[in-house]
């Protein structure tokens, strides 16, 4: 009879043993958490496919921040949900709308947190795509790639002069990392950071957020622009490109069904990282434990956990106040 030479177990016989030797925690610091922004005062509209959330008009989302930030969250990434929207999406670059509005007075409230603006047009165009539309010569009817760009840089000057931290343009047109930073620099903005949805995909996952910022395209859909989620090499190409063209932080998008990607990315460079916990991936783990069929904030833990040691340094998630439930941070 002989003795194992090696027992894992050994460490793992109890709570303290096992939190010496825990390789990732997850701090409140690294979490993200995005709001979505309507126009008026005391507005709430909640989002039934991703309980907890609601569209909230600037005040109720300043005080919603507070809150956040009192269980240690500090980060938040805006989206605007506006009552108009026209061809172009010109809602976008209103300084006057929710983005802009809400950019400000989260600073006010807040001076220490951190907001990022996502920078798109889906939200604000009519037909819901992420940039202006035109006939190409051959006929088909396509994302017009550099005069979005051109709106793009415009929508980040408006960003940054309602003193945004964070610019993040998420609408996956080429070159565009490189026009917001020209146009960022030339206009006196030369400190506002860039994180890039670098590597984000046409993913089914982003269903419930469609209900949240009322964005699904009204034809076709976005796989002429967002990545093929079977590639994996194409995201070295992407981060590779985002990088070359002046991104300070860079993202791969949704984060579950792409755990492999976020390592790869991780291991080919030195910037932060950010993964986007998307709403699919929430609304999964809430329907789930609404049906007694999960717990949720075991699965939440493990998957916040997962992401972070994948290599994410950032997580941008909806499930905020659930992990701080789930780790105890209140
Ligand atoms: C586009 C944008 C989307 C998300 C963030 N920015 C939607 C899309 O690309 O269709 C999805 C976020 C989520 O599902 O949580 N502006």
């Amino acid at each position: 009879m002989t003795h194992p030479i090696e027992r894992p177990r050994r460490l793992r016989a109890t709570p303290a043993l096992r939190a010496l030797v825990r390789e990732t925690t997850v701090r409140p610091e690294q979490l993200v958490a995005p709001l979505f922004l309507t126009p008026g005062s005391d507005r709430k509209k909640p989002i039934t496919s991703m309980p907890g959330h609601a569209q909230l008009s600037v005040d109720l989302a300043v005080a919603e921040a507070r809150a956040l930030a009192a269980l240690g969250v500090r980060s938040f990434l805006l989206f605007g949900v506006p009552d108009h929207k026209d061809e172009e999406g010109s809602g976008a670059w209103d300084p006057a709308g929710p983005v802009a509005t809400g950019i400000k007075a989260l600073k006010d409230s807040l001076p220490d947190c951190i907001v990022m603006a996502d920078v798109c047009v889906d939200e604000y165009t009519s037909h819901g795509h992420c940039g202006v539309l035109h006939t190409r010569r051959d006929g088909v009817i396509d994302v017009d790639n550099d005069a979005t760009v051109e709106r793009l840089a415009r929508i980040a000057t408006v960003y940054a002069a309602a003193g945004a931290d964070v610019i993040a343009p998420s609408d996956m047109m080429d070159g565009r990392v490189g026009a917001i930073r020209w146009r960022l620099d030339a206009e006196g903005f030369s400190h506002a950071v860039i994180l890039s949805y670098a590597v984000k995909y046409a993913s089914a996952f982003y269903g419930p957020f469609r209900e949240a910022a009322d964005c699904a395209p009204k034809f076709g859909d976005r796989a002429a622009y967002q990545m093929d989620p079977a590639n994996a090499r194409e995201a070295l190409r992407e981060l590779r490109l985002d990088i070359a063209e002046g991104a300070d932080m860079v993202m791969v998008k949704p984060a579950l069904a792409y755990l492999d990607v976020i390592a790869k990315v991780r291991a080919a460079t030195e910037l932060p990282l950010a993964a986007y916990n998307v709403s699919g991936e929430y609304a999964m783990l809430h329907a789930a434990a609404q049906n007694g069929w999960i717990d949720l904030h075991r699965t939440v833990k493990e998957v916040l956990t997962s992401i972070v040691r994948a290599g994410a340094d950032i997580v941008i998630t909806y499930h905020a106040r659930d992990v701080a439930e789930a780790l105890g941070w209140r």
